[in-house]
Order: structure tokens, then sequence, then C-alpha cells
């Protein structure tokens, strides 16, 4: 097992990331201080419940906690406020108080409805994160919870900091290969942005990664938290450097907006972002060549898309990264690389190189 701490303004926590750590859950929560007469409920969904979530609760139940359990429809529909309601109604029948803690076991979008319920409930009981996809390895640092609204993704949130975050790498192994592909993206991106080191030990274990090797995987993990970390804890807010986490995220967002949501994962999407800002990161900044080549070639390396077939509109796609987030007084706003595991953001990019580099990552 490995151990990871993250600091916080106030608060510091771990990741502990490994095979068989939900066993040493009891030996774990007793470090933070979660005795054995405090209420857990296990908050999941529909998917993750049969596999998982049964055995974790019986086998607290076993070590003599009280553990309840609430199960929500797996997938992102259900990242909304009603269900948000649903579970904080059962979570007032099972009667949680505010010593009691929610146990988030699942992918982000457990992790950030969960976490959302830890944060809003009697205004606010810690929660632990255990998380079931790689994806989850970034949710898990940096605080951000919350749900959609019908008008957009994540508007409604709050920083909500967890107890600690227990990975269990031996529950990968259940995911389809398109959600491990995916949450390799994220990963993919930490090093990008981050650590040429990474890159490189990302481009040399690729197929061990995609064999869902443990040892690699918990590696993969540990250091993808550790830059998300690491840029996180210099900017909790998201007032500045915390923006360079959107990486491939112009892009991927505006592509998964066209497609509504259903042609591409997020990793997906955001993978031929990426592709996409390698390439404009050479016409504007500079950036050698190879930037490109490397970034293709890990991404090809880990599964994952560099291109999109789809005939998407123009218009549609531009609009959509105006109306990004990140996006300030409808300029165009993209984080790019001035070489490889280095990134800034550049504001006020003239449309036509856009349009030139949407052109090189479609093949239509
Ligand atoms: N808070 C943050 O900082 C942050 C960061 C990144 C992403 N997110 C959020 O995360 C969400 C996406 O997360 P995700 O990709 O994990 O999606 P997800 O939680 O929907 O999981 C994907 C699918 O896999 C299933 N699943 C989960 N674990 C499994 C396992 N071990 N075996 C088999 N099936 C399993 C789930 O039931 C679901 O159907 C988005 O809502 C996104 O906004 C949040
Ligand atoms: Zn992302």
């Amino acid at each position: 097992m490995r151990t990871l701490t993250v600091n916080t303004s106030n608060q510091c926590y771990s990741i502990h990331i490994g095979r068989g750590t939900y066993q040493m859950l009891p030996r774990l929560m007793k470090e933070v201080g979660v005795e054995k007469d405090r209420k857990l409920m296990v908050i999941t969904d529909s998917s993750v419940a049969p596999l998982y979530g049964q055995s974790l609760q019986a086998s607290l139940r076993a070590e003599g906690y009280q553990v309840g359990m609430t199960v929500f429809p797996a997938g992102e529909e259900s990242k909304n406020l009603s269900v948000v309601e649903r579970v904080i109604g059962d979570c007032l029948q099972f009667g949680l108080d505010r010593s009691s803690v929610v146990l988030a076991l699942g992918g982000g979008v457990v992790g950030d409805l969960a976490g959302f319920v830890a944060a809003t409930y009697m205004r606010g009981i810690p929660f632990i994160q255990l998380p079931t996809t790689l994806l989850a390895h970034d949710s898990s640092v940096g605080g951000k919870v919350g749900v959609n609204h019908a008008l957009g993704k994540n508007y409604i949130g709050a920083f909500h900091q967890p107890l600690m975050v227990v990975f269990d790498v031996d529950v990968l192994r259940s995911l389809p290969a398109r959600q491990v592909h995916s949450g390799l993206a994220e990963v993919a991106k930490h090093a990008l942005i981050w650590d040429v080191s990474f890159v490189e030990w990302l481009e040399a274990h690729a197929e061990e990664l995609l064999a869902l090797s443990p040892e690699r995987l918990t590696e993969a993990i540990f250091r993808g938290c550790e830059v998300k970390s690491a840029v996180v804890s210099q900017d909790e807010k998201e007032l500045g450097i915390r923006s360079i986490l959107n990486y491939g995220h112009t892009i991927g967002h505006a592509l998964e907006a066209v497609s509504g949501y259903r042609v591409y994962t997020h990793g997906e999407a955001v993978a031929i972002g990426m592709a996409g800002a390698s390439r404009l990161s050479v016409r504007l900044l500079g950036a050698p060549g190879e930037l490109v080549d490397r970034t293709e070639q890990l991404l090809r390396r880990l599964r994952l898309p560099i291109r999109y077939a789809e005939n998407w509109p123009l218009p549609a796609l531009l609009e959509a990264m105006k109306k990004d987030k990140k996006a300030r007084g409808g300029q165009y706003t993209f984080v790019l690389s001035r070489k490889l595991g280095q990134v800034e953001m550049v504001r006020g990019i003239e449309e036509a190189e856009i349009v030139q580099t949407l052109k090189e990552i479609s093949t239509q």
C-alpha cells in the first residue's frame, strides 16, 4: 500500500492506494478518529452496490459498526438535486447525525454526489472517499463536490475535503475497458502538464497499465494524485494555477457538449482535446514539434482517440468553447504547453487558429 498526504489550508488527509485496502478500513478509520460508536452511511450507485457495496457493508457490520447503505441509479443523469434530496432522506431515516460519516463508494459521480450530501447534511459531516474508477483518482483530490443543473454540468457545488481516501486497485478489474482507458486520459493529463519523468514512466508501462497490473496501477494513481495535489494545494479555490488542470478540456468539453454527452467518454474527449492543445501550442507558443508526437503517441498507446470522426458543425463547437466556464468575456482561452511537462493559460486566442486546429484533429 502507498500513502500520499494531501495538505489543504485547514486540513490534511491521506490517500491510501493498494490491494485489499478495504480490509484495512477499520484500522485506517481508527487512525482518523472514527470509532465504532459513529454511524456510517455507504452512498453508492446501482452498478457498484452489488459488486462491492453489500460486501463492504457486511464486513463493516461484522466489525461492529452500524452501517446503512443508500443506492441510486448509476450514471451521470443521477448527479442532480432530486437524487441528493432522496439520499438525504435515507440518511435522516437511518438516523445519521453530525458525528456520522459518509462513505462514498463509487466513481466520480458517487464521489461528487455523496461528497455534496456530506457537505450539506446538517451543515456538513465528514466523508471518506472509496473511489472505484480510475478517473476518480482525479476527483478524490481537490475537495470539489457537487451536482449538475439542467442548464449545465457541475453548476451546484461546494468545497468539502474528505477525511481520507482509500483506493483498492483490485476493484478496477471489473471496470469496462472503455472506462479504464478514459481514466488513463486524466492520468496522462497529469503527467503531460507537470512531470516529464511521469510521461516517460507512462510510455514505458502503458501495456502493463492496460493489463491492470496492480503495482503499476498503484503507482499511476499515486503519481496522478501527487500532481493534482501539488497543483491544488497552490490554489484551493481555483483562482489561478489550478486552471492548468483543464489542459485538453476546452476542446474536450466542446466535443462532449455538441455530442450531447453520448458519443465520447470524458477521457476520450479530453484525449482528443490534448492532441488539439499540443498542436495549438506548437503554433502559438513555438513549442517543439516533438510535443505533438509524444502527446499523440502516449495517448494512442493508452488506447485513446486523438481525432474525431464525426462531422460536428464548426459554429457549435466554437460557441461551446466560448461558453466554457474557464473562458472570460467571450474570449477563447486555452491551457497550452511550452514544452512537455509544462503548461500555462493563454487568453485571447484567434478563432482562425482554433479552426485550423480543429481541422487537424478531425478526420472528416
Ligand atoms: N470533483 C472533481 O474534482 C471531479 C474531477 C473529475 C471528474 N469529476 C466527475 O466525475 C464524474 C465521472 O466519473 P467516472 O468516470 O468515475 O463516472 P461514474 O462514476 O459514472 O462511473 C462510470 C461507470 O462505471 C461504473 N463503475 C464504477 N466503478 C466500477 C467498478 N469498479 N466496476 C464496474 N463498474 C464500475 C459506474 O456505476 C458507472 O456506471 C463526472 O460527473 C465528473 O464531473 C469530478
Ligand atoms: Zn477531466
